[in-house]
């Protein structure tokens, strides 16, 4: 199955898994399910959520251990909070700010969660294959925001 349609398909079953449900870690938890087991080069699928405005803390994640917190003031994740746009990083290796919580992860892609001007969280998928998204992963994961409004 092609990119678009593994999105497509995946889609379908959020919006059915999610019809209705408006806490925010029931869907997270739902949504890193659902992705992580649906594209072999997610690695690392999770949730960083907003505290404070200052600071990030881990929320529902698939795959091995992450950091518990990043300021706003690092990582690309604490980038993606500040700037609340969406980064694709295709080597992590060029990224001093980085913070690396596996040393298996060559690319990283992070997708702000806002609802209203409301940043909720940061969705970050690491993957262990180099430039591994495109702007298909960007289109597509943009529109997890949709289940947060
Ligand atoms: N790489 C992220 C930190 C989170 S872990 O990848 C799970 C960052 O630089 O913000």
């Amino acid at each position: 199955m092609d990119k678009r349609s593994n999105y497509e398909e995946v889609f379908k079953r959020l919006d059915a898994l999610c019809k209705g449900e408006t806490d925010h870690i029931a869907l997270m938890a739902t949504i890193c399910c659902e992705l992580f087991h649906s594209f072999e080069y997610f690695d690392w699928v999770g949730f960083y959520r907003n505290i404070n405005g200052e600071e990030l803390k881990i929320g529902p994640y698939q795959g091995t251990h992450g950091c518990l917190v990043i300021p706003f003031s690092n990582g690309v994740c604490g980038k993606c909070a500040t700037e609340k746009k969406i980064l694709n990083v295709s080597d992590v290796s060029k990224i001093p700010y980085h913070i690396a919580c596996s040393s298996t992860t060559r690319s990283e892609i992070v997708v702000p969660i806002v609802s209203g001007n409301e940043l909720i969280a940061v969705l970050d998928i690491d993957s262990n294959t180099l430039a591994a998204f495109d702007e298909v992963d960007e289109e597509y994961l943009c529109q997890v925001n949709k289940y947060f409004r």
